[in-house]
């Protein structure tokens, strides 16, 4: 099959959600993906977050081949060996007690919103109203189901879908006044993403978090984290709450916990996992002993490669900040650790940097218009970073990128001056 047909056969045949680029991609090795015709491109975005490990990691292969032949799926009617194990070592990173295992982000941030309501209604006394509402953040983005969208503060999102989940009242990013001005009795979860990913790589701010703790735990309201996309090492500490010095009621992950598989994960302390009882929530596919199997390998792998996120990191972070202060066209950089984003002016100049990093054999994308968005995979080394910016470096330097009414004023001032 070409890329032609392909496009063809999607075009009839496939609900026309996804707008993608236009490259066949046929194997992956490492940092590389290659084209159908056998071009390599550098992966700076690794699936949006998935592939920490690049690809085809041999450690990965092996366990996924050695389970494969022995058992793929059994449903939760049954035990297997893998999931108490891989809830032992995520309670060992996270700090949090218990586990329940989905297969996406969405599906575990659904879930989560599930345990606060049950936990507010265990926690109510005869006759009395549970605590109900949801304060959630402008501009977040937890995922494409009825409660993970009504929780979602982007417009683009929820308005096809409306009318949502009811009680979700949207806070002011990073404002703590507003925040105190929301939050009172009737709220039973506040949720967030340490740092917005599909919001433009924003991270919340230390007092912001801290003001969200100090209310929820006074009030024995629930405080839930998104990691979906900035959890697991991606910044540099196993979860990025770590690096604010606060430990939340409920912690959302999914991407790269099972290295490509579908596996989300739902961690909570004991005291808020002792009002869910069996039926009370569930999923056939959650969980399964391939999808266990595999994250166990890829937490084994990731203990290993946390400092070195930590290092390229901040390198990177470096190199960023310095394409800032030489093109007047980045506005800002922002992230921690291996999620970095570069704000630009334009949605129009942002579009026309990543088309460009295309030719160029480089994979980013951009997020909320206008930022570019870098989520390489954890075992990148300098020399790839170094071809990533040298290529940012050019193409922020190229003329042609300028939005449409500059590049009409240059050339005006240019015809002016010949005369
Ligand atoms: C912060 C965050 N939450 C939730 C989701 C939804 O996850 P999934 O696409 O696995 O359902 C995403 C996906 O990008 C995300 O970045």
């Amino acid at each position: 099959m070409n890329l032609a047909s392909v496009i063809r056969s999607e075009q009839a045949l496939l609900v026309p959600t996804y707008d993608r680029h236009k490259i066949l991609l046929d194997r992956g090795r490492g940092v590389y993906l290659l084209d159908s015709r056998g071009k390599r491109y550098l992966d700076f975005l690794s699936g949006i977050g998935v592939n920490a490990l690049g690809h085809r990691h041999p450690a990965i292969q092996r366990t996924l081949k050695a389970q494969a032949g022995r058992l793929i799926h059994v449903s939760n009617l049954f035990f297997h060996p893998y999931q108490a194990e891989l809830a032992r070592r995520l309670a060992r990173i996270s700090g949090l007690e218990r586990a329940f295992f989905c297969n996406s982000g969405t599906e575990a941030w659904e879930g989560a919103l599930k345990f606060a309501r049950a936990y507010a209604r265990s926690q109510t006394r005869d006759g009395r109203k549970p605590k109900w509402r949801i304060l959630a953040l402008d501009n977040s983005f937890h995922g494409r189901t009825f409660g993970a969208l009504a929780t979602t503060g982007q417009a683009k999102y929820r308005d096809p879908f409306a009318p949502l989940v009811p009680g979700v009242t949207f806070l002011a990013f990073n404002d703590v006044a507003d925040l105190k001005k929301k939050f009172d009795s009737s709220v039973c979860a506040v949720c967030l993403e340490p740092i917005q990913g599909e919001g433009g790589i924003r991270p919340v701010s230390g007092e912001f978090l801290q003001c969200a703790r100090d209310l929820t735990r006074r009030s024995g309201t629930l405080l839930i984290l998104d990691e979906i996309q900035c959890g697991l090492g991606r910044t540099g500490s196993h979860f990025a709450y770590q690096q604010y010095g606060i430990r939340p009621d409920i912690v959302t992950i999914a991407k790269p916990l099972a290295a490509g598989l579908p596996l989300g994960a739902i961690l909570t302390t004991d005291r808020v996992a002792r009002v869910l009882h069996p039926g009370m929530h569930g999923s056939t596919f959650g969980g399964g002993p391939l999808a266990c199997a595999v994250a166990i390998e890829f937490l084994r792998l990731l203990d290993e490669l946390m400092d070195q996120v930590r290092e390229r990191g901040a390198y990177f972070r470096g190199e960023l900040d310095k394409l800032k202060a030489k093109h007047d066209c980045v506005r800002e950089v922002r992230g921690m650790g291996l999620m970095l984003g570069m704000e630009l002016d334009s949605t129009e100049r942002a579009k026309a940097v990543v088309s460009e990093m295309l030719q160029r054999r480089i994979l980013i994308n951009r997020t909320n218009e206008n930022t570019l968005r870098f989520l390489p995979p954890y075992i990148i080394q300098e020399g790839h970073i170094n071809q990533v910016v040298r290529a940012l470096d050019e193409v922020l330097s190229s003329s042609r990128l300028e939005p449409v009414e500059q590049r009409s004023i240059r050339r005006s001032t240019r015809r002016e001056s010949q005369k």
